[in-house]
């Protein structure tokens, strides 16, 4: 099932170089992925092509006025070829729930996804409460806009869609989908500055190499982000060596 993104911004230029690498521009020449941009002074109604305003109540800073984007998004969904229903309408502002791979698998669901870039200072309330179905941050730190955000949300969804990654089995894939971080890698030279690559990888015992890899990452989730463990799919071998970690008995 291929994706379609919106992106409503006032930067579309921001978006070119992103879009145009890797697993994203993979995905499009492929027609599992389509990215359209729009500029939200398309759809301001003065001829200054204006999208923000001051505050009501004083105070600094300007606010996204809401008609431009209501008039966008309602455009969008009135395009014909496209889905249209339960098409989510998302928000990206440090307000939103936490974007996880978790959130991205959800996304993924959906043939169609629209994106709008808030600039930081804020968005006309109205959005939120008519117009948005999520909102969803990347973190807790402030941008100055949505653009990042969504084009970090437009590369992790993207992974996820059958066909783009050439083997859906790739070990790169394994840890994280299991909720664990990822073992060390290594290539090529087989000593580099003193430091030499693991034995277990040049043994060429495929199921011993497996377990290590299992453990490493394992070991660095339980030094690095022990949160993660809890939601982990483990099985009991590996529950026996994170109490060996605990135990001081494992390295
Ligand atoms: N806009 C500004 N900061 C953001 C964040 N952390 N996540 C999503 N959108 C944002």
């Amino acid at each position: 099932m291929a994706i379609h993104y919106d992106i409503l911004t006032i930067f579309p230029e921001a978006f070119q170089g992103i879009f145009s690498i890797g697993m994203v521009r993979k995905a499009r020449e492929a027609g599992l992925a389509s990215i359209a941009v729009h500029n939200l002074r398309d759809y301001a109604a003065d001829k200054h092509r204006t999208t923000d305003d001051t505050p009501y109540g004083g105070g600094g800073g300007m606010v996204m006025k809401p008609e431009p984007i209501f008039r966008a998004v309602e455009a969008l969904l009135a395009q014909p070829g496209l889905p249209a229903e339960n098409v989510p309408i998302i928000l990206l502002s440090p307000q939103g729930r936490l974007f996880t791979h978790e959130v991205a698998k959800e996304l993924a669901r959906h043939p169609r996804l629209i994106f709008i870039c808030g600039r930081y200072e804020g968005v006309d309330e109205r959005v939120r409460q008519l117009l948005a179905t999520d909102e969803i941050s990347i973190g807790d730190y402030v941008l100055s806009g949505g653009e990042i955000a969504a084009m970090a949300i437009v590369e992790a969804t993207v992974r996820l869609i059958p066909g783009v990654l050439g083997d859906p089995g790739a070990p790169f894939e394994d840890s994280l989908a299991e909720g664990l971080l990822e073992y060390p890698h290594y290539t090529r030279p087989r000593v580099f500055r003193g430091a030499a690559v693991p034995e277990v990888l040049l043994s060429g015992n495929h199921a011993e190499i497996v377990r290590w890899r299992r453990q490493q990452a394992l070991k660095r989730t339980w030094e690095r982000r022990p949160d993660l463990l809890k939601k982990a799919r483990l099985t009991p071998e590996d529950w026996e060596y994170l109490q060996k970690l605990e135990r001081g008995e494992a390295d």
